[in-house]
């Protein structure tokens, strides 16, 4: 927008000045023209009286003198008789006559009209300004006169005014572009905040509100309906936030109580109820689940966070003996790769939730006597997106990796993007009973300490590997 309101300045300076200056340079080089002529035509006339009498007396005008000096400043008289014939010559002063009857301007003036005009000289080379007038007395023309002049320093004057036109001109735009660019981003600035405000409206940063201090008035109330549409957008969100940390919260009493009574229900049942019972009282706790992961992310939403400096291999040792039990019942087996390396950020406690979501994804993804690989290492420029250990190789960038990588079937990359919408599950068996909740979970908590997850295929074979990345104290923003 900046550089369009630039071009239509530009342009409007443009037009103006060439409507200014091209009828002033016309202008200019037309009044020189005027008083070079009305200069040589007052010559002209000054000898034309001077040889009149002469003339009529049919003698050779004695003018050598006046055309001598005439003929030093550039210019040449030729004074005709009226046959056409030269009785004088600044060029050839003493010379004998030339017949200058074919002349057309010599011919008109001897005809008893004026003439003049520009004509190119091919000996001089340049243009030359000629008047031509009749020597008349009492009505008859005894002969003529022409003063031609060089054209020459009346055409660098009129070059050297153009010349001075165009570096008017040139500069004029010049300044033109340079305040122009700076009006131009005054107008556009509140445009652009707005833009800015938007642009982080869209990506979730509901907190941002546009400024509605400055700028146009058309502006300044789009900046307000903007933010009066953020402010509902905030209003509505944190009260579904509310409604479901409220929900969930609600429920647990009710479901803790309905699974004790399950419990309590005589076990002596028989078989087929007593299956029945079984199936109830695991809905109950699948319900419970549910409640629970819906209050981590209704809670996580809503928490300023609470940081502190995690150590992820005591985490993911205490994690992995936890997970074994399931593993071996699968028959998984869980691997431990561990590098030194700092502390890491995280939401207390919550490189616990991650680890179990990531763990208990993979060991349902993976197949019978596979292998589940869990590392941690410092993250080193030289290995980014790359293998499952990392490298001690390269520079440190103030993050810790954590990685999770199964051989299970993986997930095409679409599924990949849509793993971390909540309730997303794959269609087929790779999700066991989870809700689909536990990536968005793991997400969430990640990015609650300036970190993130991602989903990428794994280094060998089939397999998914999920990476963590957590900023370390040396790496704070
Ligand atoms: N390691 C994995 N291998 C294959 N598919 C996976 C893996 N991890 C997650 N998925 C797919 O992503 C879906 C979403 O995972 P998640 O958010 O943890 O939800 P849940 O495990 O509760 O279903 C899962 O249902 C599963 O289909
Ligand atoms: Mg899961």
């Amino acid at each position: 927008m900046t550089r369009r309101l630039l071009v239509s300045y530009l342009s409007i300076t443009f037009l103006v000045l060439a409507m200014l200056v091209l009828p002033l340079g016309f202008t200019f080089a037309s009044h020189e023209t005027d008083v070079l002529l009305a200069g040589i035509e007052r010559d002209a006339h000054s000898v034309s009286s001077l040889v009149e009498d002469d003339l009529e007396a049919g003698i050779r005008p004695s003018v050598d003198g006046v055309l001598a000096d005439y003929a030093s400043g550039g210019g040449r008289i030729v004074v005709a008789d009226n046959r056409g014939l030269s009785v004088a010559d600044s060029e050839r002063i003493g010379g004998a006559p030339r017949d200058f009857s074919t002349r057309p301007e010599i011919r008109d003036a001897l005809a008893g009209s004026r003439a003049e005009g520009v004509r190119w000289s091919d000996t001089l080379g340049h243009n030359l300004m000629y008047v031509a007038i009749p020597v008349t007395s009492g009505g008859v023309v005894h002969g003529a006169v022409r003063i031609s002049y060089p054209m020459t320093e009346l055409d660098s004057r009129v070059r050297q005014y153009w010349l001075r036109l165009g570096l008017l001109s040139a500069g004029t735009l010049v300044m033109v572009a340079a305040v122009g660019f700076l009006l131009a981003r005054g107008v556009t600035r509140p445009v652009r905040d707005l833009r800015r405000v938007t642009e982080r409206l869209s990506t979730g940063q509901l907190d941002a509100r546009a400024s509605t201090r400055s700028g146009a008035p058309e502006l300044r109330s789009l900046g307000e309906t903007v933010n009066l549409m953020a402010d509902r957008l905030q209003r509505l969100v944190d009260s579904q936030r509310v409604f479901v940390a409220d929900a969930a919260h609600q429920l647990r009493t009710p479901l803790t109580a309905l699974r004790l009574r399950l419990e309590m229900l005589d076990r002596g049942l028989p078989a087929p109820q007593r299956d029945r019972l079984d199936a109830a009282l695991a809905e109950a706790s699948r319900l419970g689940r549910l409640v629970d992961s819906l209050l981590v992310l209704a809670r996580a939403d809503a928490a300023e966070p609470q940081l502190a400096a995690v150590d992820l291999s005591e985490v993911v040792t205490e994690r992995v003996d936890a997970w074994t039990p399931v593993a071996l019942e699968r028959d998984v087996h869980l691997e431990v790769r561990v590098q030194p390396c700092p502390p890491a950020w995280a939401v207390t406690g919550s490189v616990e939730q991650m680890l179990d979501n990531l763990l208990s994804n993979a060991i349902t993804a993976s197949p019978e006597g596979g292998t589940v690989t869990v590392s941690v290492a410092p993250e080193t420029s030289g290995t980014a997106a790359g293998t499952a250990e990392g490298t001690a190789a390269g520079t440190a960038t103030g993050e810790v990796v954590l990685r999770v990588v199964d051989q299970g079937p993986g997930l095409t990359e679409e599924e990949r993007a849509r793993a971390f919408e909540r309730f997303w599950r794959a269609k087929d068996a790779r999700s066991g009973g989870g809700f689909g909740l536990g990536l968005a979970i793991t997400r969430r908590l990640a990015e609650l300490a300036g970190g993130s997850v991602t989903l990428v295929p794994a280094p060998h074979g089939s397999g998914l590997q999920a990476i963590v990345r957590l900023r370390t104290r040396g790496g704070e923003r």
